[in-house]
This record gives structure tokens, sequence and C-alpha cells, in this order.
């Protein structure tokens, strides 16, 4: 309870019920004070309407009319009556009218007067009550005074009093329990939304912020988070996978390394040996260092992290800028590389990767067929980019096409060649970040090396492109 009171919807409700309050006790109030003052006027017309009579009869018949009519009135009216007579000679003796004596009057406000009478109940109970009363002036100090007592009309205010005030009663009681509902409601939800977040943050990352299925604001809170959760929960699995694979792979080569430096250190000290083992070292902790970067590269494809960035690229210009880095190489070697491709090739995919999976499958082609032509092919067809890199080296035994995108597979043959074994791999790891697949296929004589990607709408290249 104390929690609910220092909450915000908690005061917006409070501020509300208080606004609400206020209105509706004005409104109840305007009710009583209209109607307490229409009974009023009510009252003063009748007296008034009935002063005016008896005048205009004083008026035709003199002061003998007049008496006949008050005492008719009064009599007739005798037992029930609201209405009140009383004339009086100069000296204030009652001359006719169901008052008694002149009454121990007070005035209420000009030409009324006010004062306390005793009338008769319905049932013949004498009881206290008030009146109101106007007086007229006749000749010779005679007075004529009409007047009602306001047993009813009090009654009747009483009766609106008690009515107006069950209804505020009323009212405000349902305005507060409709606020605290409303507040319990609304704190209930956002609730909610704390526990789970206090459970993600003690390391549970696979809650989630229940829905109600209303499709209200809360349930689009609760959705938004719980997608911006599934995104957050995919990059560290990614992540982990990531540094799970590293560490896996280099613990072997590292071991070695650790290995052969401890075999050193056994020997006879001898600084040429020592140097040489450091040389040897070095040259290991290179090679760690490239299949390191080579890992990173896989691991981050296969982990897909990189996919949020991709935009719409084209792959016929990535493959041509490639394939001019590689000219050097292949004229060096006395190989001959061709290109052949589409104007535009849209993908969407990561340059870099893109540009990484290329160059290693021109990479192996200058690398095992160490003469004849080299062919570069990207051309796009019924939505698929279809990229090929064909040589005529001495290709690779159909039972082992699959086998060499393993990591750190090489086939019997290229032992001599360096490498890693990781970069089919990486191939692959890419073709399916970006949807695609990648295998290998008979060059006859050779190797054909085929990715194939998704195609993207051209329309979202971008408009200017600048060369790799
Ligand atoms: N064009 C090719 N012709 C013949 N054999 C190939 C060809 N490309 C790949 N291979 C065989 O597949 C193996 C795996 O290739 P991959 O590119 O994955 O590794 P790598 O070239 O040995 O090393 P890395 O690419 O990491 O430097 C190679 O060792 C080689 O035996
Ligand atoms: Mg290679």
């Amino acid at each position: 309870m104390g929690r609910l009171l220092r909450t915000n919807a908690f005061r917006l409700a409070a501020l509300y019920f208080a606004l609400f309050a206020a209105s509706v006790l004005a409104l109840l109030a305007f009710i009583y004070f209209s109607t307490a003052d229409f009974i009023e006027r009510q009252t003063e017309a009748t007296i008034d309407a009935e002063i005016t009579g008896l005048r205009e009869q004083y008026g035709d018949r003199g002061l003998p009319g007049l008496l006949e009519i008050v005492h008719a009135r009064s009599t007739a009216l005798h037992n029930n009556s609201s209405t009140l007579y009383l004339v009086t000679d100069a000296a204030l003796n009652p001359i006719a009218g169901n008052l008694s004596s002149w009454p121990r009057a007070r005035q209420i406000r000009p030409g009324w007067i006010g004062f306390p009478v005793e009338v008769r109940t319905r049932q013949g109970d004498v009881v206290e009550s008030d009146a109101l009363a106007s007086v007229f002036v006749l000749h010779d100090g005679f007075r004529l005074l009409v007047g009602r007592d306001l047993r009813d009309a009090s009654a009747f205010r009483s009766r609106i009093t008690h009515t107006l005030g069950w209804s505020a009663l009323l009212t405000l009681a349902l305005g507060v329990a409709g606020g605290l509902f409303m507040t319990r409601n609304m704190l209930r939800r956002v609730e909610a939304v704390n526990r789970t977040s206090e459970r993600i943050i003690r390391g549970d990352l696979t809650q989630r912020v229940p829905l109600t299925g209303s499709g209200d604001e809360f349930d689009q809170l609760a959705g938004n988070l719980n997608a911006m959760l599934d995104r957050i929960e995919r990059l560290m699995l990614g992540m982990r996978q990531v540094t799970d694979n590293i560490a896996h792979d280099l613990r072997t080569p590292l071991s070695r390394l650790r290995a052969r430096l401890e075999v050193t250190l056994l020997e006879r000290p001898d600084a040429g040996r020592y140097g040489e083992a450091l040389r040897e070292t070095i040259t290991e902790a290179d090679r760690l260092l490239v299949t390191f970067n080579a890992l990173l590269n896989i691991a981050e494809a296969e982990a897909g992290s990189r996919r949020e960035t991709m935009g719409v690229v084209d792959l016929a210009e990535i493959a041509r800028s490639v394939a001019e880095l590689y000219e050097p190489v292949a004229d060096e070697k006395g190989q001959s590389l061709t290109v052949d491709s589409d104007a535009v090739l849209p993908v969407q995919g990561d340059r870099h990767l893109l540009s990484q999976a290329i160059a290693n499958l021109l990479d192996n082609a200058l690398k095992y067929a160490p003469a004849g032509a080299i062919a570069l092919h990207a051309h796009g067809a019924d939505g698929t980019a279809r990229l090929e890199v064909a040589d005529s080296g001495p290709g690779v035994p159909a039972d082992r096409r699959e086998a060499v995108f393993d990591r750190f597979v090489r086939l019997e043959g290229s032992r001599s060649t360096p490498g890693n074994g990781l970069g089919l791999s990486l191939v692959r790891a890419v073709a399916r970040l970006h949807g695609g697949e990648a295998r290998l296929e008979d060059n006859n004589p050779g190797l054909k090396a085929v990715l194939t990607l998704p195609m993207a709408d051209s329309r979202s290249l971008p408009a200017t492109r600048n060369a790799a």
C-alpha cells in the first residue's frame, strides 16, 4: 500500500479523483441552492398572490368584506392549513385569522418577516415550525398579515439535502474504488515488466514479459521489449559461439607451440639451438595470428552478428575489384585471370565478407592450379546471383568436395603449399550468412567453385559506388 501511494499512477489517479470530487460536489451544491431558492421564491409568490387578491377585495368591499374572506379562508383551511392569516387593529389586537396573536416576528428582508408558529400535523400533534409572512397596512392602522408555514418547504429541503448527500457519498466512493482499481491494474502490468527485468538482470536472459493479448499500449511495450531481448539473446549466443570456436580451434596449435618450447628447454642449453627455436616460434605465432583472424572471420560470419548491418551491394563490382587485386599475382605466376560479369549484380550483403570469400576462391585457384587460365564469372538469373571461379588444375576428387569445406581440412597433395585449410570454410560461412550456398564442381579438368546468393532489388543499390 505504501508503495502504491508513491507511484506516479496513483498520484495521477488521486489528482483526477480530487478534480472529479470537486466538480461533483460543486454540481450537487448548485442543485441544492437553486432548488432551495426556487422553493423560497415559490412560497413568496404564493403569499404575494394571496395579498394582492385580498387587497383587491379590501378595495372593493372594505374592511367587512376583507374580514369575511379572511375568516372564511382561515376556517376552511383551519385544520391543515399552511397559509396563515391575521387581521389586527391599530393596537395589534387580532380581529380575524388563524393566528391567535401578533407573532414575535423578525425581519428577514425588506417586506418579509419570519416567526415561529405552532401548527397541527395530519396526525393531530402540535409542532413548532418556521413561518414566512408579509404585512399589508390597511386604513386606520389596521394590518393584514399573510404568511405560510414552512413545514413542507423545510421537509422538502431536508429531503433534497439527504438525497444529494447520499449521491455525493456514493459518487465519491465509486470514484475512489474506480481510481484504486485502475491504478492497481496499471501497476500490475508495470510490475510484470519490472519482475521480468529483474530476473534478466539476475542472469536469466530467457525471461520474457507476459502479454495479455489485448494489444493495448502495455502489450506493445512488452512486445517491443521482448523483441529487443530476442535480438540481444541472438547476438550473445553468436558471440559465445565465436569465442567457443576460436578457443577450441586455437588450443591445439598453442599447445603444440608450448610443447616445442618446453622440449627445447629440456635440451642442453645452446645459443644456436635456442635462436632457431625462437625463430620457429615466431613463425608459428605468425601462422597462429593468421589462423586466428581467419577463424574470427568465419565465426563472425557463422554467428550472423553482421547480418543487421548488411545493405544492398553490387556483387559483380566486388568480384571485378577483387580480381583486379589478384591480377598481378596471376601475371607473376604466368596464369591468366579473366573476368566475365553482369553490369550490376545486386545482393543483400556485407561487402567486406563477400570480398574475402571471392579472394579465398581466387587464392585457391592461383595456389593449386599452377598453370593455365582462371575464369571468374558473376551472373544473375531467376533471382539468383551465381559466382564461379574455374581453374584447370588438379581439382578435388568428388568424394572430398564436401569435406574440404570443414575447418582445417586440406588434401594430401596440398601439404607442400602454405595454408590453414580455412579458406573454403569462410566461403561457406559467408554464403550461408547471405542465405546462399557454396559448393565445388568438376571443371573437366580442374575445379569450379560455385557461390550462389539470392539477388536483391537493383533499385535499392546506392546510386554511386566506389571501387574497392
Ligand atoms: N582450386 C583448387 N584446386 C585443387 N584443390 C583445391 C582447390 N581449392 C581448394 N582445394 C583443396 O581444398 C583444401 C581446402 O581449401 P581451403 O581454401 O579451405 O584451405 P587452404 O587453401 O588449404 O588454406 P587457406 O585457404 O586457409 O590458406 C585445400 O587444402 C586443397 O587441398
Ligand atoms: Mg585456400
